[in-house]
This record gives structure tokens, C-alpha cells and sequence, in this order.
């Protein structure tokens, strides 16, 4: 799973090899955190988050008692599962941004009449690679075309199958919320696009009390933390930076009641001087690098959001307490 910069003005990555792909990605993240250690306010995309070590920790923060995301969404789709794959109809081509190990995608799959193809689109070819292997060996009448790619670039998808359904989009995980507003929207506008006459099934965390928002981004052992200072370590692994890993900085997550997001920093324990590639910087005591947006939804404020996008809002599904949203979006032709 990635999230990405919408507003970056680098070419689209079409299909390229992993190698090539992690090079250019240490070039970008030297060139973004350089970019962000510069300015007095220091904040860098939650996408450099993901390399393998990150991936790990963020699989281990979806099984957290606290972080209630992920399994509130499996429940949802798992329970909704037969109108979703009704909606969808037969034959459909079901197309997956951020795909990772594909794992919810599966509850949909099981339900859908006849799935024609499995587009997932993500930016790790090699992970993408073993969740194709995995889907064919467990649906022998399905396509599984993996698309290596960065979905907030703008994308082009293999032509609609002959004689194929609807082209359905899914993106769960709420990763939207990891987007500004404005890179939100472009995601929005872009899929909308590429889906014309299809639909998106989005998945939501929703706007909640403060203190089980709190709980979910500080868990009691301490995951989401090395988490947020894996961001530092791969600096060091991939940049040959020397941040001070282990003592320099204190996770610090909370939300912004305003801005309707959790908000994670890296905040400096002391005064100290960092360098990253060939640059000192000073952090002043209590200093942060601001690491993450994850901005929670109403389902009035998505289905607005939506509408400006060009689509057409459907049916929301929810868990009992309303903790998360899935999200029905129609696309016009
Ligand atoms: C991937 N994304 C939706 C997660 C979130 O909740 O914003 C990433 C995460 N950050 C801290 N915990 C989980």
C-alpha cells in the first residue's frame, strides 16, 4: 500500500523494473526531504513511509486492538459483500488502486458473478507480482493483470475487455485521507475519468471522538511509533543520512479537530544537527518533521467531495457504530 503526492510534477511511472524503480524512488526522497528540511515548517509525504521495513510495521499496525480501521472495513465489506457484487454486476472488472497483498479485494471477488479481470495497480512490482500468483492459483476463470504504477499520476489502463461488465474501481483503507484535500479531489477527478461508466467502491475512516482517534495512532506498544521513526531509519539505510533514531525524536500523533485529520510529527528531543546528503540542518528542541495527514470524513463532506469530482454518490455501508464508511460512487459515461 502507497500513498503519493498528487501534486508532484514527475512523469508517471508506466511499467518499469523494481530495481530502476527503487533507485529513482531514493533520488525523489532525498529530493523531497531535502525539500522539507529546508523549510522552517518541515513536512514530508507519508509515501516514504513504505519500503519494506515500513510496509512490515504497517501490516502489524492493521492486527493493533487500537487501530479498529482495518478490520471495520473487512467487516463492512464482508457483510455487504452480495449488494456490492450486485451493484457491480456480472462479468466485471474490478481494478484496485494501491493494491498491495490484495487481501480485502478477496471478500468482493468471492462475491461477484463471473469477475471477468483484476486489474491491481500499485507501485511495487514484486509485491504486486506474488498477490497476482496467490489470486490465480484461488480464482482459476480470472484475469489477474497487475499494473505497476503510481495511481496519483494519472494512469492508463489496459483497453475493457470484449463482451466485459462495468469497470469498478476500489480503493480502500481510507488512504484517502492521507491526501491533502486538493490531492483528494485530483485523485477523485482522476479515477472518475478513468472509470467513466463504472463506479468506486471507497472505503472512509469517519470523523469520531477524539480519544478512540487518539488511541488508534498511539498503541500501547508502541508500533505506530517505530512506524513514524522508520521514516528516519530509511533516511539512514537509503540516504546515508545520520538522524539519531533510537534517542533523537518522540513519535507524536493527535488530532486536529479543525482540519478533521490525525496528524503525525516527528518531534526533536533536543537541539541536534542532522545531516542528509551532504547538508547540516539543525532541529531546535521540540522541532518537527511533520510526517502524516490522515484526515477522517463525514459522509456528507465525501459525498460533496465526490460530487465535485464528477461522481455520482450512491450507497454508504457502515459498521454498527458508524466507525468507518464505505462508499458507493457512481461515474457518468
Ligand atoms: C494507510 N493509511 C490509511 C493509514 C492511516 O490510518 O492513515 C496509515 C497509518 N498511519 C498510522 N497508522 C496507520
Amino acid at each position: 500500500m502507497l500513498t503519493r503526492n498528487l501534486l508532484d510534477d514527475d512523469p508517471a511511472v508506466a511499467t518499469i523494473d523494481d530495481a530502476h524503480h527503487d533507485s529513482a524512488f531514493s533520488t525523489l526522497f532525498l529530493r523531497d526531504l531535502l525539500a522539507a528540511l529546508r523549510q522552517p515548517v518541515r513536512s514530508i509525504s507519508p509515501k516514504y513511509f513504505y519500503d519494506a521495513e515500513g510496509s512490515a510495521l504497517f501490516d502489524r499496525i492493521c492486527d493493533l486492538p487500537e487501530y479498529y480501521p482495518t478490520r471495520t472495513e473487512m467487516s463492512i465489506l464482508h457483510a455487504h459483500a452480495d449488494e456490492i457484487a450486485g451493484r457491480m454486476g456480472p462479468q466485471a472488472e474490478l481494478i484496485e488502486f494501491g493494491a498491495g497483498s490484495c487481501t480485502k479485494v478477496r471478500l468482493l471477488l468471492d462475491a461477484m458473478e463471473s469477475p471477468a479481470r483484476f486489474l491491481p495497480i500499485d507501485i511495487s512490482g514484486a509485491h504486486l507480482e506474488a498477490a497476482a500468483t496467490g489470486l490465480r492459483a484461488d480464482y482459476p476463470g480470472l484475469q489477474v493483470r497487475p499494473v505497476v504504477g503510481d495511481y496519483t499520476r494519472g494512469l492508463s489502463l489496459p483497453a475493457p475487455l470484449r463482451g466485459g461488465g462495468r469497470r469498478v474501481g476500489f480503493f480502500p483503507g481510507s488512504t484517502l485521507g492521507n491526501f491533502a484535500p486538493r490531492e483528494a479531489l485530483n485523485f477523485l477527478r482522476m479515477a472518475a475519468q478513468l472509470l467513466r461508466g463504472g463506479a468506486l467502491v471507497l472505503g472512509v475512516d469517519r470523523v469520531k471522538a477524539p480519544h478512540e482517534l487518539h488511541a488508534a495512532y498511539n498503541d500501547a506498544q508502541g508500533v505506530t511509533a517505530a512506524f513514524n521513526l522508520n521514516l528516519l531509519a530509511r533516511a539512514n539505510r537509503e540516504l546515508g543520512a545520520d538522524f539519531d533514531v533510537a534517542d533523537g525524536f518522540d513519535h507524536s500523533a493527535f488530532y486536529n479537530a479543525p482540519l478533521q485529520r490525525i496528524e503525525m510529527h516527528l518531534v526533536s528531543r533536543r537541539r541536534q544537527t542532522v545531516s542528509v546528503g551532504g547538508e547540516r540542518f539543525v532541529f531546535e528542541h521540540g522541532q518537527t518533521l511533520h510526517t502524516e495527514n490522515s484526515h477522517k470524513f463525514t459522509t456528507e463532506g465525501l459525498n460533496a467531495l465526490a460530487r465535485q469530482a464528477g461522481w455520482r454518490p450512491g450507497p454508504v455501508w457502515s459498521d454498527p457504530a458508524g466507525r468507518f464508511g464505505v462508499h458507493w460512487l457512481d461515474a457518468p459515461p
